[in-house]
């Protein structure tokens, strides 16, 4: 098992990869290799420039969840996102994640997530920096950071994401926070899981890097935690 001192690190596989003819096959074939957190992309076509999939598909998959009590975690890459919070938690989601630059209330957007029962998390694109994290930090659980600008999968890992986890753990250290998640989502994969472990991320997005032609989602989740086992 993947280590950062006591914390495994987990995969949280993003369906956006998914082949959405077999989503539920796919899904279930992570959470039987392990995966206890999927990763839902949630996406307004305004935020980003993509559209892609809503409560539905969170209410589709909540049963597989709950058979293997995994967590539902939705990204929302969306404007305005709390006109949304609640539908997403009746369907099921359990873990929300906000981006901070739609949210410019997010003292309110946080914990009206906590109200319904949720993980909050906020989210950073590559460009903000982590000193707008400042005052929310005591109020999340999950600090999520995008290493490549949001949108797509399938796109090149942004290098200097490392160099922000560590600097995010070590601030989360000194204030004594360190029980708050860092989860990295964009091009993470066998090649980086490793170092973005050792910086301090204890949550890894893997969208391609788990649902690909090269590879069973069995196998690739294989080869994404004996990445991670090898780190100290
Ligand atoms: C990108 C999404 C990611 C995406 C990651 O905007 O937030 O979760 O699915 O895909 P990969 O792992 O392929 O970069
Ligand atoms: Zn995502």
């Amino acid at each position: 098992m993947g280590v950062r001192g006591e914390r495994a690190v987990q995969i949280a596989p993003s369906i956006l990869a998914a082949d959405f003819s077999r989503l539920g096959e796919q899904v279930a074939e992570s959470l039987r290799a392990g995966a206890r957190r999927i990763h839902i992309d949630v996406m307004d076509g305004h935020f980003v420039p993509n559209i892609t999939m809503g409560p539905l598909v969170v209410e589709a998959l909540r049963p597989l969840a709950q058979r293997f009590d995994a967590i539902m975690e939705v990204h929302l890459m969306i404007e305005a996102p709390d006109r949304f919070l609640a539908e997403f938690s009746r369907a099921g989601a359990n873990a929300m994640t906000v981006h901070l630059e739609a949210c410019p209330h997010l003292h309110r957007t946080v914990h009206n997530i906590r109200a319904l029962n949720a993980q909050p998390g906020v989210a950073l694109n590559p460009a903000t920096p982590l000193v707008m994290l400042d005052d929310i930090l005591p109020e999340i659980d999950v600090a999520l950071l995008m290493s490549v600008d949001p949108g797509f999968g399938g796109q090149q890992f942004i290098v200097a994401t490392t160099e922000k986890v560590a600097r995010l753990r070590a601030i989360l250290r000194a204030r004594g926070l360190d029980r708050i998640e860092i989860e990295v989502d964009g091009g993470v994969g066998e090649g980086n899981i490793a170092e973005l472990a050792r910086a301090g991320m204890t949550i890894a997005v893997a969208g391609t890097s788990v649902f690909n032609q090269r590879r069973s989602v069995t196998e690739s989740i294989r080869v994404l935690q004996t990445a991670c086992a090898a780190v100290a």
